[in-house]
């Protein structure tokens, strides 16, 4: 990390008279912002890298005490109990993935039995696609959605004898960072757009937060229109979880997927999730598995597939404990803070960031990517330009950690549990301050995220 550092130090404290307190009409002052936050006793149970700005909780949030202790635990009744920690262990591991789904239940406003903690974000879009896909038309996706999206419903498309290229429609984007929810609606009602497939589409599938631009998208806006036309809606919450309060059996989604790594902050790789709406249940899954069969009779050893009554019949194979019990202990700040807070945190943060990116950066040819509308937005802000590799790379020099997208995007992540407004002003600062010095050159291009 570099010397001549921003001058706001890590405990918050900013050297700078420009906050917005003293009268010059700029944003509100990062410290009466932090003095003001509900949440900011939060911050204390996470485990934060030394002398650095983290703004990557979007990629893999960080440890809190809870989740370390949470794995800690599991650790420990595998040395002293073993094979009986399957009945014994506090709680036991037999129903891990059901109890973490009752626990994550109320994020997604949804009912416990139609959430289950199972498998990967990836394995659960193949296994949802795969069932819920009849070979009777189209799956609409978008041009901008996390690529695994794409693999995993080509490959499902072809599994069932259609071919990806005609079957696959694809909403393009107007500006390339958002999607326009009417354009989605409008490829529903026509033929192909030029994105695809000429055939009736017949699931929807979306993120709820396209992985870029952060734009939130309209769950309930799009589940309706693709109810009123005969079509199922599925999304990828992976951004929205844990950020973003989700309604999901109210707004009669059919299915649902996300990971547990990102403002969830379960650790890396940790187990997803998945949802599935009631109307569903007794369905049997595409990649069924003995840990998604009927819990009653599953140690029957019988070959016959029974599935569970809920969502629970989608989990495949034995749960990986020491993956799933991150999330466990990962839960109890984000229930202690509520949904409802955490939100209205995050939105704060991401206004305070675009308010000091417009006000310090813009100058410098940066463009906030984002939609400026609250409603509108995730958890991340997205700020292009055209040396976006290079300025990430010199913002992880200075300890100001966040990730670059190609073509031109840097990702900012102040995720709102462990996220002061102090650092959000430190990370525009030391990005402005790579602008004006021309720091960035020192470093190689590279058309190449960073993980
Ligand atoms: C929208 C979205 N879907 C899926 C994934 C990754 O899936 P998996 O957890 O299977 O690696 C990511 C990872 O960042 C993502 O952003």
């Amino acid at each position: 990390m570099s010397d001549d550092r921003p001058e706001t130090d890590r405990d918050g404290d900013s050297g700078e008279g420009s906050d917005g307190e003293n009268g010059t009409g700029g944003p509100i002052g990062s410290e009466r912002l932090d003095r003001e936050d509900p949440l900011a006793g939060f911050r204390e149970r996470f485990v934060l890298p030394d002398g650095e700005y983290y703004m990557d909780g979007n990629s893999l949030g960080l440890p809190s005490t809870d989740a370390a202790d949470a794995i800690e635990r599991v650790l420990g009744e595998w040395r002293e109990l073993a094979i009986r920690g399957w009945d014994e262990a506090d709680p036991p591991w037999f129903r891990y993935g059901e109890r973490l789904g009752d626990r994550l239940a109320p994020l997604l406003g949804a009912r416990s039995e139609a959430v289950v903690v199972a498998n990967s974000t990836t394995t659960n879009v193949h296994t949802l696609i795969g069932t819920f896909y009849e070979g009777n038309g189209a799956v609409l996706v978008n041009e901008l959605d996390f690529p695994t999206d794409h693999y995993a419903i080509r490959a499902q498309l072809r599994r069932a004898g259609c071919d990806p290229d005609e079957y696959l429609r694809v909403v393009e984007s107007r500006d390339g960072r958002t999607i326009d929810e009417t354009d989605v609606v409008r490829a529903m009602d026509e033929g192909s757009d030029g994105g695809g497939s000429d055939h009736e589409v017949e699931i929807l599938f979306f993120p709820s937060v396209l992985y870029r631009s952060g734009q939130l998208l309209d769950i309930e806006y799009l589940t309706e229109a693709a109810h009123d036309r005969g079509v199922l809606a599925g999304f990828d919450l992976a951004h929205s979880v844990g950020v973003v309060p989700h309604d999901l059996s109210a707004w009669g989604v059919d299915f649902a997927v996300w990971c547990s790594y990102k403002y969830l902050n379960a650790g890396p790789g940790a187990l997803a999730g998945l949802y599935v709406d009631e109307r569903h249940f007794g369905r049997t899954p595409s990649l069924p598995g003995w840990w998604g069969h009927e819990k009653a009779t599953q140690f029957d050893m019988n070959s016959r597939f029974t599935p569970a009554a809920g969502a629970g019949a989608y989990q495949i194979g034995t749960p990986p404990l020491l993956a799933a019990a991150g999330l466990d202990g990962a839960l109890d700040p984000i229930e202690a803070a509520g949904i409802d807070a955490i939100r209205e945190k995050s939105v704060g943060l991401t206004t305070h960031l675009i308010d000091l990116a417009d006000e310090r950066l813009a100058e410098h040819g940066c463009v906030v990517g984002t939609p400026r509308e609250a409603a509108r937005r995730g958890g991340h802000v997205a700020i292009e330009h055209d040396e976006a590799d290079r300025i990430s790379t010199a913002l992880r020099e200075r300890g100001v950690i966040v990730d670059y997208r190609p073509p031109n995007v840097v990702r900012v992540c102040p995720s709102p549990l462990y996220t002061r407004y102090a650092d959000v002003r430190a990370a525009v600062e030391a990005f402005e301050a790579i602008l004006e010095n021309r720091e960035y050159e020192r470093f190689e291009r590279t058309t190449t995220g960073v993980i």
